[in-house]
């Protein structure tokens, strides 16, 4: 499902250059749920971002479902991703003017098409993480959780086979966090997906079927 192979990310800051990201191998199956962990500022978001296509890597291959993202061009990864990948952001990423409903439905717009029977499918998905009386509710008028939620739906209004969360408990405490994470994975079950998450908390990345450490996929330099 996903392949990563000698995949390299650095940074410039000043005059020296961090390496934010350095993976040797990383395969994952059709419907596996892994969490990849490390301690904050070891890469965890850039790699993520790598995988959605949001960030390109200095060098290495990228392999989705078949598809060879780091070869496609800008608007033909842009176009993939709308279609096979999920994200839920560490910020979340939320649209501030929109309400919750609205904010599913961009999704869409950028996925698979907001018509139809997009609509009736996101009130759906907002029912299902218990935020049927919220759906007209903008972002600053949610905790925390909620919009977290809000951002799951947006993240599945496509039906993605790939699912990234980024960070699950977020600023939120574990057993809030913990709730949102298992929603996800029973609803990511139901529909085959695969789920590859991040995090620096050991406790959430045990919700996981795998549990592979950031550290160890680093090449030997
Ligand atoms: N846009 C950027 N410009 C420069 N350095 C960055 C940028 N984004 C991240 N970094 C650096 O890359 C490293 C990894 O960051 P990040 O991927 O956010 O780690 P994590 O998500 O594990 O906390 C850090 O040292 C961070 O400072
Ligand atoms: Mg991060």
């Amino acid at each position: 499902m996903l392949s990563l192979h000698d995949v390299r990310k650095t940074w410039r800051q000043g005059d020296h250059e961090v390496v934010a990201c350095d993976v040797g191998q990383l395969q994952i199956d059709a419907g596996e749920t892994v969490a990849l962990i490390g301690r904050s500022g070891t890469g965890k978001t850039t790699l993520l971002h790598i995988i959605a296509g949001i960030l390109r890597p200095d060098r290495g291959s990228i392999e989705i479902a078949g598809e060879r993202i780091d070869r496609m061009s800008e608007g033909a990864c842009d176009h993939f991703r709308g279609r096979h990948i999920g994200m839920v952001y560490q910020t979340f990423n939320l649209l501030q003017p929109f309400t919750a409903l609205e904010n599913v439905l961009l999704g869409a717009l950028f996925g698979r098409g907001a018509g139809g029977d997009a609509p009736d499918r996101a009130a759906a998905l907002l029912q299902r993480v218990g935020l049927g009386e919220r759906m007209h509710h903008r972002p600053s008028q949610l905790s925390v959780g909620q919009v977290q939620r809000v951002a799951i739906c947006r993240a599945l209004i496509n039906e993605p086979e790939l699912i990234l969360m980024d960070e699950p408990l977020g600023n939120q405490d574990r057993q809030t966090g913990g709730e949102v994470l298992d929603l996800l994975l029973q609803m990511a079950r139901e529909g085959n997906q695969t789920v590859l998450m991040v995090t620096h908390d050991p406790e959430s990345a045990k919700r996981m079927g795998r549990t592979v450490d950031l550290a160890t996929l680093r090449r030997v330099p």
